[in-house]
């Protein structure tokens, strides 16, 4: 506290990491199972897309690659995410080593946020071998530490489709220790409170006590918000007949925010996008904070 003090009598009280300067979009918030506006309590509705062409570029051999280190690639897509009207978008594994102020600063100028995934491919929990260990939190608190000071970042997802189905739901006890501990460093390092969630496959057997257990427990320890990839509507499909219904029944009294964290299927051709729809109307919005459909680049469901 006495440091803290010391550094804003220095340099003025506009250098705490996370304070807003003009310019920046202000910062979304959880209460409740849904997003809002700081600045005005305006409810925050998902129009996402997933953006991150590969993460392994074969030739250079680096296994990430970052789609917000290159100004040249994020620069050239904004304006296409703008007119589809996107709010988000989530990149899945970046390289903390590179810089990304320039698309983060141009993504806030385009009102647009992120919503990062803190794993990569070489550093996630394995649902085979579930470990949380040191050398993984540090790499997730990289991912913090070179997001933490833009408003423009939504929240992280601390595990992507760790439990695929019931032999491994033992794995989700170590994406839950990590969303505890991760959402414990943003607080000791007095960053603004960053919502921390999950983001979890659509497995018939365990989805709705996947959610259930994602979502219960005291603040400390309970997940932020519950993302689900979700295929089940392919082509020319309806609000019942895809099961979007039913899914729109189980989650409907879930205690945290729950939204579509990939959405799409590309096995109907041409892709009709006609859930987009039923995802934006009345049937559904009140349960669901909307979505991020897959994907900005053309390629198979993702496997990260
Ligand atoms: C609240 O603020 C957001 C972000 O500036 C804006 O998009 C939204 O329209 C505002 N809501 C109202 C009701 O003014
Ligand atoms: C992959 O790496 C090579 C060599 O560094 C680079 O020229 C190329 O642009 C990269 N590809 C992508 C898709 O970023
Ligand atoms: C991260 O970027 C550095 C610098 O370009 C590169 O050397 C390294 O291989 C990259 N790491 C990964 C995991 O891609
Ligand atoms: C975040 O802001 C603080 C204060 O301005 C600064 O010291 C720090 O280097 C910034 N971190 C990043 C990753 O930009
Ligand atoms: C569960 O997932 C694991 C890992 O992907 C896979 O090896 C196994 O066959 C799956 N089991 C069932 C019953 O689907
Ligand atoms: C949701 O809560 C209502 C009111 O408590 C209850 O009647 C309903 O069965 C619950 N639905 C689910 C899917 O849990
Ligand atoms: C909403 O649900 C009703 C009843 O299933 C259905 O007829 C209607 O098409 C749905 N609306 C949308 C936009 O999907």
């Amino acid at each position: 506290m006495l440091f803290k003090s010391l550094t804003t009598l220095a340099t003025g009280a506009a250098f705490f990491a996370g304070v807003a300067t003009a310019g920046d979009v202000p910062a979304i918030e959880v209460v409740g199972n849904k997003f809002f506006y700081s600045n005005n309590g305006s409810q925050f509705y998902m129009r996402g897309v997933a953006y991150q062409a590969d993460t392994v570029n074969q030739t250079s051999g680096s296994t990430i690659n970052d789609p917000l280190a290159d100004y040249d690639s994020c620069s050239r897509d904004i304006p296409y995410l703008k007119k589809l009207d996107t709010n988000v978008i989530r990149v899945y594994a970046i390289n903390t080593s590179l810089d990304h102020s320039q698309c983060l600063k141009a993504l806030n100028d385009a009102d647009i946020y992120v919503i990062a995934d803190l794993s990569a491919p070489d550093t996630s929990i394995n649902r085979d071998e579930p470990k949380w260990t040191v050398n993984l939190f540090n790499s997730y608190k990289s991912v913090v530490d070179a997001f933490a000071n833009y408003t423009n970042v939504l929240g992280f997802f601390a595990g992507n489709e760790v439990t695929n189905n019931y032999t491994n739901t033992d794995a989700s006890a170590f994406v839950k220790a990590a969303i505890r501990d991760v959402r414990q460093y943003i607080s000791d390092k007095d960053y603004r409170k960053i919502p921390v969630g999950y983001s979890s496959n659509d497995d018939e057997k365990t989805r709705v006590e996947l959610a259930d257990y994602f979502a219960c427990g005291d603040d400390d320890v309970k997940a932020d918000f519950y993302g689900i990839n979700m295929y089940e509507w392919c082509g020319k499909s309806d609000f019942k007949t895809s099961g979007y219904a039913d899914r729109t029944a189980e989650f409907k009294n879930l205690s945290i925010p729950v939204f579509f964290s990939e959405y799409g299927c590309n096995e109907v051709r041409p892709r009709l996008f006609t859930e987009v729809e039923a995802l934006y109307g009345s049937n559904m919005t009140d349960v669901w904070s909307g979505g991020i459909v897959y994907m900005y680049f053309e390629k198979p469901i993702s496997t990260v």
